[in-house]
This record gives structure tokens, sequence and C-alpha cells, in this order.
């Protein structure tokens, strides 16, 4: 382990600005960039009241969506992160204080949702915990159930209750996960078996349910990211190995908070028709190695 200093990309936690998209505008894009517009399109973001999620939010709204319902454990940061993406926007983002493990209050906030725009048409899946520094062998069994019912059994639970309204309103929507790239390799050095076998359940649950709703038409893919700079990896345990995992990325550095919205606002449109229980690696690089 070494104390080196961590190195941060420039921009990195920062929140920014987000702007509206110009509908003006949009009649002028080529078929091609019109595909990847969502106006008329309500989307659920979990964990939007902060970090990848609130950036993804941000993301749908610079792409021209209609709504955004952010749903989070947080309530202050949700309700922030609402009223400043509207400011922003102008888009119409409501805040939902929900715990996305509590299936009951998951279906009744989504049949909220759907009487307020009227319409659901995409799933931003982020909401999320990690535990590491847990070695395997003294990991304590009620923090790993805890762990697999938020970041597998709650975002089921999310997915089901969105892909029923879907279903129901015969949308064909889509739902993207945010998995992690603890799916398909195991991080070094920190030990943290439980959220890396949690996040490799989120990606075949992606590619599962891609299969079983494709008949529906709605599309299921996941998002990997590899090592982001947001608060979930702002903890003075972790500091010291940030050295260790920027040198194991062949771009030298920890993903910005934005990096994610673009490949969300394509999987979220019309520029991904043909794609689902796709699973997209976001790392830098640092799977290469
Ligand atoms: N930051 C990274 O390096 C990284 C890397 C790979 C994957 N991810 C994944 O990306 C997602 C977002 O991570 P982040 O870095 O933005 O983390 P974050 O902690 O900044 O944001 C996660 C949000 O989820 C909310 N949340 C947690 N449990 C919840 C629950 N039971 N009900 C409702 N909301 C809940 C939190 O309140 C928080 O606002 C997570 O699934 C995470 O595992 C992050």
């Amino acid at each position: 382990m070494t104390n080196a200093p961590v190195v941060t990309p420039p921009g990195a936690d920062v929140k920014k600005v987000a702007q509206p998209l110009d509908p003006a505008i949009r009649e002028h894009l080529t078929p091609t960039l019109k595909k990847f517009t969502l106006t008329d399109r309500v989307a659920i973001v979990t964990g939007g009241g902060r970090g990848l999620g609130y950036n993804m939010a941000q993301g749908l709204a610079e792409a021209g969506i209609k709504g955004v319902a952010i749903l989070d454990l947080l309530k202050d940061d949700g309700e922030q992160a609402a009223r400043e993406l509207s400011e922003q926007t102008g888009v119409d983002v409501r805040f939902y204080p929900v715990d996305i493990t509590n299936d009951v209050a998951v279906q009744r906030t989504v049949q909220d949702i759907v009487n307020h725009y009227g319409r659901l048409d995409i799933l931003i899946n982020s909401a999320g915990i990690a535990d590491s520094n847990m070695p395997a062998e003294t990991y304590d069994l009620s923090k790993f159930k805890n762990l697999i019912n938020i970041n597998l059994v709650g975002n089921f639970a999310v997915a089901q209750a969105v892909a029923r309204e879907m279903i129901r309103t015969k949308t064909h929507g889509s739902i993207i996960n945010i998995a992690s790239m603890s799916g398909s390799v195991v991080n070094y050095p920190q030990e943290q078996n439980c959220y890396n076998a949690s996040k490799a359940a989120v990606i075949m649950m992606t590619k599962s349910l891609a299969a079983e709703w494709a008949k529906y038409g709605i599309r299921v893919n996941a998002i990997s990211p590899g090592y982001m700079d947001t608060a979930l990896n702002r903890v003075p345990e972790l500091d010291a190995q940030k050295k260790m995992w920027t040198d194991r990325t062949p771009q030298g550095r920890l993903g910005d908070v934005d990096e994610l919205n673009n490949l969300a606002v394509m999987l979220a449109s019309d520029a991904s028709t043909f794609m689902t229980g796709s699973n997209i690696i976001i790392d830098g690089g640092y799977t290469l190695w």
C-alpha cells in the first residue's frame, strides 16, 4: 500500500450546470443526431440525488427529455438535485424519497410518477452501495445481505415495477442498470467480494431481463463503470488505494462524474434500438491489464 497523492482529473466531482436543448435546434439535426434526443419522454433515475445518477439525469435533460423522477434515500440531496436540474433546464424534475428495497413503496412511487407525467419510457438504476476492504473470512453476513438487498434485489424491484407499467401501456422502453467493472474483474487491492458478486449478478440480471422482455419491446442494458471520482470513493479508508487504482488504469486517472452521460443518453434513446442485453464497460482501460 502507498501513501502517494491521489491523481484527480480536472473537474472531478464538481457539479456542472446542465443546459436545456433548444427545440428549434432539434428540428435542424440530421436523422442520426435526432435519434439521440429524448423529446416527450419521461425517465426515472434511482440514486439520482447525487453522483453518477445525478449526472446522468443532467445528460437526459440536455437531450431534451420532458420529465425526470429522481428516487433516492437522501432527502436533502434529492430535493436539491431536482430543484437545481429543473432551474437549469426547465425540465419537470421531481424528487421522490424512497428506499428501493421497499417494494411496496417502489410500486406506489412508480404509479405516482405515471399519474403525474402520464407516461414512463426510461429507467436508470443507479442506486447502490459499496463495501470495500472486507475480507471474506470475517465479512459480517448481515452486511452481505444488506448490500445484496440494495444492489440486486432493490434494483430488480424498480425494474419490475417499471416494466409492468411499460408492458401495460405497450411502451417500448429502455432500462439501464448501473453495474460495475467489478462484475467482470476482481478489484485490487481492496477485498470486496460481496460488492463484486452483486455487480456480476446485476450484469446477469440485465441479460436475463433483456431476453425475457424483448417480446414487449423493452430493452435492458448495463453500464459498467471503472473507478469514478464520486462520493462513493471519497472515503478516508480508500485514499491510500487510489494511487494503485490509477496506476492500473491505462488512462492513468479516475473517471469524471459525467463520463457515463453520453452512453446513458444513447442507451435511453432511439440511437440504440437494436441493443439489448449488452454490458458496456467504461473504465479508462482498467480491465485491459
Ligand atoms: N463511483 C464509482 O467508482 C463506481 C464504479 C462502478 C460502479 N458504480 C456504481 O454506480 C452507481 C452510482 O454510484 P455513485 O458513485 O454515484 O454513488 P453515490 O453514493 O454518490 O450515489 C448513490 C446514490 O444511491 C442512493 N441509494 C443508496 N441506497 C439506496 C436505496 N436503498 N434506496 C434509494 N437510494 C439509494 C444514495 O443515497 C446515493 O444518492 C452505484 O450503483 C455504484 O455501485 C460506481
